[in-house]
């Protein structure tokens, strides 16, 4: 979760902005189908521009993997959604805040969390000067551990008992 600072509004270019659909509309509002660059660089949001109290988004993740929805990877992935962030921010009211999920992911082929999410959280939060207000770890021990490969094959992991040699690595 983030809070923008007071007084610390950026303006973001605009860029050329494709259509973003109105699929349902009610007194309260307007839900939207597009893509974000295309929502934030338009005149669609323009109405709430400065206004909004609360942006609750779920971004694609920094996967390893290009998933059918089309997530960017590495680096691409970080300038995207640190790209994302003026505009966003824009929209924010003086005391708005965003809530973003980003999920975790691993290095290909080695027992290593990819540190992308957290990097690109940071370059996000730099880019706009925003603050991070909390950091909110899902707890979900109903999941199974993952990745597979890891976990139940070769068990590199922390153990429910403590930390034996294996589970440190060094890069
Ligand atoms: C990690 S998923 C979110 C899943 C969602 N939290 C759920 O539980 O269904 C990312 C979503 O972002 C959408 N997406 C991908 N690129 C986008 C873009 N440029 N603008 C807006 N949405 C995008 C994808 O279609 C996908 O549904």
């Amino acid at each position: 979760m983030k809070m923008r600072a007071k007084n610390e509004r950026r303006q973001a270019p605009r860029a050329k902005a494709k259509k973003v659909d109105v699929v349902y509309r009610t007194s309260h509002g307007r839900m939207l189908v597009g893509r974000i660059e295309d929502a934030l660089a338009g005149a669609a949001l323009d109405s709430v521009r400065g206004k909004v109290n609360l942006i609750f988004t779920s971004p694609p993740f920094p996967l390893v993997y290009k998933k059918k929805y089309g997530n960017e990877t590495g680096d691409t992935y970080l300038k995207w959604l640190k790209g994302l962030a003026p505009q966003l921010s824009e929209m924010l009211a003086d005391d708005g805040s965003i809530v973003i999920e980003i999920g975790n992911s691993w290095e290909p082929g080695v027992p290593v969390m990819s540190t992308l999410g957290l990097e690109a959280l940071l370059a996000f939060k730099r880019a706009a000067n925003l603050h991070l207000c909390q950091h909110v770890i899902c707890h979900n021990p109903a999941r199974l551990p993952s990745p597979a490969q890891w976990v139940n094959v070769t068990r590199e992991r922390l153990s429910a008992l403590g930390c034996s040699v294996r589970d440190i690595h060094h890069t």
